[in-house]
């Protein structure tokens, strides 16, 4: 099962992307992640993506696609896989597409979590993330048992830099720009799903595993 998430920055891509990886057995690849890690390990990638992720920007598509096919390609790949903030861009869903199709493969599923601009800000100033296992938490609605740690792999949880209200608002501009026109994409293929986000998470996995169930 090929699947990827769609939605707007702090939709809760990451959460659901989780929640299906456990249920059914496929690696999460967030690029977002593998960013981040390469920025944590101070990678000559980490250091190139930081200056446009820190701005709210997109990481360029040549530097995007070519970690992204790396990954897909690994043993682990086999049965599947949640993408998680990948594609972004048209021109990223079209490489994706055609590397599929070499293998004579294709996406299963393009999952939208669809939440207004309004409740996003919020959201975002109330997330505490884990740089070791990327685990998610929100500091009302899914606090960590203990304040500041994950409860995944007890490593420390920060708020991320681009969770600023003011970087938040920028990426939300370069997501109605650049990764919204994407939901026209998949509703072409026919792949296309769209779920309500403003749910509670548990509620909002319910409507995804409705669908791929
Ligand atoms: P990335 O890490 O992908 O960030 P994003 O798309 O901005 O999305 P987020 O991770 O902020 O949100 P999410 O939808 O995963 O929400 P979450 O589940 O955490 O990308 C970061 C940057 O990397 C980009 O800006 C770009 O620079 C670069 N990049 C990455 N991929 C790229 C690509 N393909 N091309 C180019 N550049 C790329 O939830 C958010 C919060 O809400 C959490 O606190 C969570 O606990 C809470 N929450 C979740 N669900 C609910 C719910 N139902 N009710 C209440 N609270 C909830
Ligand atoms: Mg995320």
């Amino acid at each position: 099962m090929k699947i990827i998430m769609l939605g707007a920055p702090g939709a809760g891509k990451g959460t659901q992307a989780k929640m299906i990886a456990d249920k059914y057995s496929v690696p999460h690849i967030s690029t977002g992640d593998i960013f981040r890690a390469n920025i944590k390990n101070g990678t000559e990638l980490g250091m190139e993506a930081k200056k446009y992720m820190d701005q709210g920007q997109l990481v360029p598509d040549e530097l995007t696609v070519k970690i992204l096919l790396d990954r897909v390609a690994n043993d682990d790949c086999k049965n599947g896989y949640v993408l998680d903030g990948f594609p972004r861009t048209i021109p990223q869903a079209e490489v994706l597409d055609e590397a599929l199709a070499k293998l004579g493969d294709s996406i299963d599923y393009a999952i939208d979590v669809d939440v207004p601009d309004e409740n996003i800000v919020n959201r975002m100033s109330g997330r505490r993330a884990c740089v070791a296992c990327g685990a998610t938490y929100h500091i009302v609605h899914i606090p960590p048992k203990t304040e500041g740690i994950c409860d995944r792999c007890g490593k420390e949880l920060i708020l991320r830099d681009d969770d600023k209200p003011e970087t938040v608002l920028n990426r939300l501009k370069i997501y109605h720009d650049q990764t919204q026109p994407l939901i026209d994409f998949y509703t072409a293929k026919g792949i296309l799903k769209t779920v309500d986000g403003t749910q509670d998470m548990k509620d909002v996995f319910a409507a995804i595993t409705a669908i791929l169930d």
